[in-house]
């Protein structure tokens, strides 16, 4: 484990925002991501090291805690990934063509009814998977009308998320496209496993690891995010990786659920119980306090 340089948690004061970079202040999700980190996200300001080079986030979703780390003016280099097609593209699109991204999101001419959802979800389901604006845009709006925001495919890659009924659904403003352009600006994005992400690594950079979780029951759901999921023998690939970043220097902080498994993946680590209020059925009829966990290597 590495040796923690901070025992006073009152160090990690927030750099203040540049004046010219106002966008930093709206930053938010620009997705809901089923396990998105926003209820824990204090928890993992809380945990995170004083300090770092190169930012990691090998399993980006929507993203929570980078926003959070550049609202702080904190994200200097940043490596930012995800296996997850749509995931990338759409963060591709924001930071190549964000102004045509916000004209897109204007004249959309889906609206919040059934009908139109799945108008949609067809000419969704007929892009092609290469870099696309439209696919990038499409996927917004499914996200903000899909039934509980989910993301799901069927085993021909076809987007299948029922019609979700939101009174008052609201797509991005274009401040927030722009916000996430600031961030987006300097970061080395990529399409890929987390593996192929963290090779890159050196000692003094920071990684954060936020796998689906192992599910704590039969009925939770949380590995239908890519084709093949997210399986017991990708958790243990997942803790030997990031037993060899320790040994390289490298710090990791990691989320997951709190079951017999993860502690012993993580027992070698620091593991810090903790409680989170989030939605882990998906059927999505109810919220439930699910216990998680934070574990880092270093103090
Ligand atoms: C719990 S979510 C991350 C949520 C994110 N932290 C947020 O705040 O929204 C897990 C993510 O891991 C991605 N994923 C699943 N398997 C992966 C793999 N083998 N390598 C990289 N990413 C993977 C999924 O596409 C999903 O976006």
């Amino acid at each position: 484990m590495i040796a923690g340089d901070h025992k006073d948690k009152t160090l990690r004061i927030y750099a203040e925002p540049s004046k010219d970079e106002s966008f930093r202040y709206i930053i938010e999700p620009i997705i809901k991501w089923a396990g998105g980190k926003r209820q824990i996200i204090n928890k993992l300001l809380y945990y995170m090291p004083s300090k770092w080079n190169t930012y990691f986030e090998p399993f980006l979703g929507g993203g929570a805690l980078v926003s959070e780390i550049f609202r702080m003016n904190r994200l200097k280099s940043a490596v930012l990934s995800d296996k997850n097609f749509d995931i990338y593209n759409l963060f591709s699109e924001i930071r190549n063509n964000p102004e045509e991204l916000i004209k897109g999101l204007n004249n959309i001419e889906y609206r919040n009814s059934k009908e139109s959802y799945y108008e949609a979800r067809s000419e969704f389901n007929s892009i092609r998977r290469t870099h696309n604006l439209r696919r990038a845009i499409i996927f917004i709006y499914l996200n903000r009308h899909a039934f509980n925001g989910l993301y799901r495919l069927n085993s021909r890659g076809e987007f299948n998320v029922p019609f979700g009924r939101y009174t008052n659904p609201h797509l991005p403003s274009s401040n927030l496209v722009n916000a996430w352009f600031s961030l987006l600006k300097n970061v080395d994005l990529r399409l890929c496993d987390f593996q192929s992400a963290t090779k890159d690594a050196n000692a003094g950079d920071f990684v954060y690891f936020d796998p689906p979780y192992t599910p704590i029951s039969k009925s939770s759901n949380f590995t239908a995010y890519i084709d093949g999921g997210f399986s017991y023998m990708d958790q243990v690939r997942l803790a030997e990786e990031a037993g060899r970043l320790d040994s390289l220097g490298i710090q990791f902080m990691l989320s997951n659920s709190d079951t017999e498994e993860t502690r012993k993946l993580y027992s070698s680590f620091n593991v810090h119980g903790i409680k989170a209020s989030r939605l882990i059925n998906s059927k999505g009829e109810r919220r439930q306090g699910a216990s998680e966990i934070i574990v880092t290597n270093y103090a």
